[in-house]
């Protein structure tokens, strides 16, 4: 039973002064309510068809953080269980990824066909929806949640940005580790946080990380060079349920010929995206609530929670089948250097969030508000041929304030009967 009331769950934040209550960061009962209002209830990543190539394959994962795994069965159907023995509760599928031809539970040896099966007792419990978009695997606990084409919306476009690059694969192997941080720092650096690159990653950028060919950064005009991609025009973008991105457009001395370009010279790529889309440099997005989608890195970053201040991260890279080998080498090497334990923005980006974090921990500083009013009352929704409704600036703390109003719409919620009919929507005309 809960202490917290539904009514006092919707003032945590006030997205019309641009107001974040920082209890919802600290206070363990919000956290224990976030686990069953927000991730029993939302479409979470689960990863990658391509790392479930045939029947009988199989990957570790969780939701939130309920142990599941993911298999393909004989018919070529990807379904997910609960990671746990109806009998005594063991856990059945212990290998990170694997093919098999059942699930062994080395307790009392019941084992389990790929269909979560077994004869004269309980199966392994399903988890209830289970769907895929454009390769990426994704599954609820809610059988009342909306279709996952639903859920997505329009962040369906802002995927594309990566999904319509090319043949996308995941690359094998998913890399983890561990932060003392909320999961929602991060979420809300993913979804909207253009402005911190400038001074969060400056030392990352004069070290060269990203500087392009050609640029010198012993130089004082490469560092100058270097430093230009922090800072340029773009747009935002806010969807129903809690999903956004904010993407930025291509530099004028942006290099078609640099290996990792190739696909935009593909016509029908170039048709498949659209003219917007053409000109986006990259995009940083948040499906809602907790995976970031980089467009421009093919980075993908589930943010699993492990209690109010510690999550841990799970990195898949996408490459695409069939770039040549030099823009393949060149996206690993960016990739490995960018986002992970060994990336510079990674750390950039950690140390800040662990110290956010830290900072909701005193009695005295959660009576004060975190303040997101970054170009708040300025933020007119457009809506044309050429994309989704969206505001045409990308730096602006729009994105995250309305992930912060969505999160505040599933946690009052009562259930998703109840927030399918009252959620925001980001219509044409609406100031933000
Ligand atoms: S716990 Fe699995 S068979 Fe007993
Ligand atoms: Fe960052």
């Amino acid at each position: 039973m809960t202490t917290i009331s539904r009514e006092e769950l919707s003032t945590l934040v006030d997205h019309e002064k641009g107001l974040v209550s920082r209890r919802i960061y600290a206070d363990p009962e919000i956290y224990r309510l976030e686990l069953e209002h927000v991730f029993a209830r939302c479409w979470l990543y689960l990863g990658h068809e391509s790392q479930l190539p045939g029947p009988g394959d199989y990957i570790n994962v969780f939701m939130g953080e309920q142990p599941v795994f993911v298999v393909r069965n004989r018919q070529n159907r990807i379904n997910a269980f609960f990671n746990g023995c109806p009998q005594c509760g063991s856990s059945v599928c212990r290998a990170d990824a694997g093919n098999t031809a059942s699930f062994r539970c080395i307790y009392h040896d019941r084992a389990y066909d790929l269909d979560g099966q077994v004869s004269a007792a309980p199966g392994l419990p399903p988890v209830a929806q289970v769907a895929s978009y454009k390769g990426l695997i994704f599954g609820t606990f809610d059988s009342d949640a909306p279709s996952l084409d639903d859920y997505l919306g329009d962040m369906r476009w802002g995927l594309d940005l990566l999904l319509e690059q090319g043949d996308m694969v995941a690359v094998p192997g998913v890399v983890r580790w561990q932060m003392d941080a909320n999961w929602k720092f991060a979420a809300d650096n993913a979804i909207g946080d253009m402005y911190h690159g400038n001074i969060t990653h400056r030392s990352a950028k004069l070290a060269g990380h990203g500087a392009g060919r050609g640029i010198d950064i012993n130089t004082p005009e490469g560092r100058r060079a270097a430093l230009q991609g922090l800072g340029r025009p773009g747009f935002t973008v806010v969807t129903e349920y809690g999903h956004g991105f904010n993407a930025d457009y291509l530099r004028d001395d942006f290099d078609p010929d640099a290996p990792a370009a190739y696909w935009r010279k593909d016509p029908e790529v170039q048709k498949r995206m659209g003219p917007l889309r053409n000109r986006v440099a990259r995009a940083n997005e948040n499906v809602f609530p907790n995976l970031f989608v980089n467009s421009g890195s093919r980075e993908l970053m589930l943010r699993n929670p492990l209690g109010p201040a510690k999550m841990e991260i799970w990195k898949t890279t996408l490459v695409d089948r069939n770039a040549p080998p030099e823009a393949v080498r060149a996206q690993l090497g960016n990739s490995n250097r960018h986002f992970g334990p060994a990336g510079m923005f990674e750390m950039d980006d950690g140390e800040n969030w662990d110290q956010s974090t830290d900072g909701t921990r005193g009695v005295v500083a959660r009576r004060s508000d975190l303040n997101y009013t970054m170009g708040l009352g300025y933020g007119v929704i457009v809506d044309d041929e050429l994309g989704p409704p969206r505001v045409e600036v990308a730096y602006n703390e729009h994105a995250q304030l309305w992930m912060y109003r969505c999160w505040a719409e599933f946690m009052a919620a009562p259930s998703w009967r109840h927030l399918r009919e009252h959620h925001s929507r980001p219509l044409p005309g609406m100031v933000i």
